[in-house]
């Protein structure tokens, strides 16, 4: 039957979609499969049945379309779809709760706290507590909205741009260190990757549009650290609901530990991101990537 792949839509990562939409379209095509692009920024969504879509591949990012809301949306159209459901597509979208849900369960995490835009913040109160902070919307993706801050200025400026983005500010201690991702393939660990950027982190120009990025897969760590970190990112990954596909990060700082970042449902899946990546060590290409997650909805 025949295939959509949904890309575009109308959040702040919707040029990051086009891109992992245009990719995973072409993977298809060329694995022989009768598929389609479809944005449902541009058209509605009930399209689809005219269409006569069988099966949905998700490649939205962002709100929207990786945040349960499109995948509820198909549940109600009676199409299957590729990846997380409603619950675990919410969830991993919801950076506080996530923050939440891993402190409950003992996962490492970095210490937070959480600003509402409607509540006022005490930026000094927050410094003194943390030291250095990162500053992330709690629904973004692609690093859109973060900014790093080290005295109450900068923090204010930070949660004043951030607000932008979301009611809902996650502020974490800045764990100064190396920073790593695990792809998740059903329910299994591929190897870990570790970015190396120059700038302050890995932010939306170090993903996507400067070339000093460095990546390294298999990640050089010991055996036991990455075997730790899979575990780790497995563990979370079920925590917050996610399923079929998608990516964990996290941080190791200088004394080894790691840090949960977050989940993503609907990572990038541009012919140079991260989950490609990790398949291609694996000895799984991009095609046959693709497949995998498609079947994963027969
Ligand atoms: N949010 C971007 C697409 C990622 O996680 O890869
Ligand atoms: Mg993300």
């Amino acid at each position: 039957g025949k295939v959509a792949v949904l890309l575009g839509g109308s959040s702040a990562e919707r040029e990051v979609s086009l891109k992992s939409g245009e990719a995973v379209l072409n993977a298809l095509l060329s694995a022989g499969v009768d598929a389609i692009a479809f944005d449902p920024a541009e058209r509605n969504l009930w399209e689809l049945k005219s269409l006569a879509v069988e099966r949905v591949f998700i490649a939205l990012h962002g709100r929207g379309g990786e945040d349960g809301t499109i995948q509820g949306a198909l549940e109600y159209m009676g199409i299957p779809y590729t990846g997380s459901g409603v619950l675990g597509s919410a969830l991993a979208m919801d950076k506080v709760r996530c923050k939440h849900l891993f402190k409950s369960a003992k996962l490492s995490t970095a210490p937070y706290a959480v600003v509402d835009a409607n509540a006022g913040f005490n930026a000094d109160a927050i410094i003194k507590e943390f030291g250095k902070v990162m500053v992330k919307p709690s629904h973004e993706g692609s690093s859109i909205g973060m900014a790093q801050a080290t005295n109450a200025q900068e923090l204010t400026t930070a949660l004043t741009n951030a607000f932008e983005f979301d009611e809902q500010v996650l502020v974490e201690q800045w764990i100064t260190g190396r920073e790593f991702t695990v792809a998740m393939l059903g329910d299994e660990a591929l190897p870990v990757i570790e970015m190396k950027t120059p700038r302050g982190f890995y932010d939306y120009e170090a993903k996507y549009q400067v070339n000093s990025t460095q990546y390294f897969c298999p990640a050089d760590i010991s055996h036991a650290h990455s075997a730790q970190l899979q575990v780790m990112a497995k563990h979370a990954f079920e925590l917050v609901g996610a399923s079929g596909w998608g990516r964990v990060d996290a941080m190791q700082d200088e004394n080894g530990h790691f840090y949960l970042l977050e989940v993503n449902t609907v990572p990038g899946m541009t012919q140079k991101s991260l989950v490609p990546m990790a398949a291609k060590a694996q000895g799984i290409t991009f095609e046959q990537l693709v497949v995998r997650i498609l079947e994963q909805t027969l």
